[in-house]
């Protein structure tokens, strides 16, 4: 077993004791950073990044040199898996996510199959392995993977950024196929961040990004139901370490004693929901790792470590507190605001440990 030699992140994640409060960021690679744009125009786009584990291995690491992070994350995208299912994925600048043969045929959805990790999805086993070692266990590495339905919404509609029309209909319409494709994809997703798992991730989360924009009875039926199926299929344990397990749902404040009650060890928390009252809700089943509106980060440095203070009093003493974004990090994000934000995370939290 080979501990990182700051395991705070993996201690908080599993509510064990630890010295402070820590601290990683959503995106925390990304445009914000011009080291990032000059690796990216080197690739000549997002996806080569992404693909290539040289530059993938680079990326992670360029936040890490910058600000005494506690984690690293895998570069990589949600959107790897559907690519791998043949969906064809681009970035169209300035667009976002898109892909060239969006999934909306029963003949189509019927042949959707797993895909191998070992085979489509090798460069990002391959940018595990990689970063680990660049890591060398100076702080633990993070994987990660799209839910289940946040996953469908991009392969149905075929691109972000829209009204849901298109997978809503065929939720109401023809929820037998959607809960086809929702099963490929959480087989999927399990069979993924097990990959990643014995590639070397040392804790895994779940993005569900837009498990929110369901209705009450829809979340739990097409989005908690498939993200509780892939915990329950997950590693618990590789080379005799505990492999803690996060969820996210973005604007899942409202269910959060379902997401604490299906099986992850941390639910992850937008910054809609007060974090001592999310608190109280769970009670000692889960550690919250969140939640500070990534808006703050436009703000001076004393402003920025007022609202992490108002954080660390609302979650209180003890132990299961990761402090995070309650979403990525903006582009346009002054990185010295996001130092100032990891030095009162670390500084201001002693006092509650
Ligand atoms: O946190 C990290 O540093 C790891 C990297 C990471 C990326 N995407 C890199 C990325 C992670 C964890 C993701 C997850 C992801 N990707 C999610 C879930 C998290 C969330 O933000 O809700 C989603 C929905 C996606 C799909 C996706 N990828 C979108 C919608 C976009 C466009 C958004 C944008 O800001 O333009 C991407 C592209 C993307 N993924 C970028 C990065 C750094 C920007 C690409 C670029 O360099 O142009």
């Amino acid at each position: 077993m080979t501990k990182p030699k700051n395991d705070t992140l993996l201690r908080a994640l599993l509510r064990q004791p630890v010295e402070y409060t820590p601290v990683w960021l959503m995106r925390q690679a990304g445009r914000y950073l011009s080291e990032y744009n000059e690796t990216r125009a080197r690739a000549g786009n997002f996806l080569a990044l992404c693909k290539n584990p040289n530059f993938a291995t680079e990326v992670t690491m360029q936040p890490l040199a910058r600000f005494p992070l506690d984690a690293a994350i895998l570069f990589s995208d949600i959107l790897t898996i559907p690519d791998a299912m043949g969906l064809g994925l681009y970035f169209a600048e300035g667009e976002g996510p898109m892909f060239e043969r969006p999934l909306r045929e029963e003949l189509e959805i019927r042949s959707l199959a797993v895909p191998d990790p070992d085979t489509h999805l090798r460069y990002v086993m391959d940018a595990v392995s990689q970063i680990r070692r660049t890591l060398d266990n100076q702080v633990p590495l993070i994987g990660f993977s799209g839910s289940p339905f946040t996953l469908a919404c991009y392969m149905v509609e075929g691109r972000g950024g829209t009204d849901f029309r298109i997978i809503k209909t065929m939720l109401y319409q023809r929820p037998e196929l959607l809960h086809h494709i929702l099963e490929i994809n959480a087989q999927a997703v399990t069979t993924y961040l097990n990959a990643q798992i014995e590639a070397g991730a040392q804790a895994v989360m779940i993005f569900d990004t837009w498990g929110g924009a369901l209705s009450h009875a829809a979340y739990q039926e097409f989005s908690l139901h498939y993200i509780k199926q892939i915990v329950a299929g997950l590693k618990r344990e590789q080379d005799g370490a505990r492999i803690p397990s996060v969820v996210f749902t973005k604007g899942g404040g409202l269910w959060l004693e379902s997401i604490a009650n299906s099986g992850y060890d941390a639910v992850g928390l937008d910054w809609t929901i007060d974090i001592g009252e999310a608190r109280r809700r769970v009670g000692d089943k889960v550690a919250l790792q969140g939640n500070l509106d990534p808006s703050i980060l436009f703000a001076e440095p004393t402003i920025i470590a007022a609202e992490v203070e108002k954080i660390l009093v609302s979650f209180g003493h003890g132990n299961g507190h990761v402090f995070n974004l309650g979403h990525g990090i903006s582009q346009f994000t002054p990185p010295e605001n996001a130092a100032a934000l990891v030095e009162a995370v670390h500084t201001l939290s002693r006092k509650f440990h």
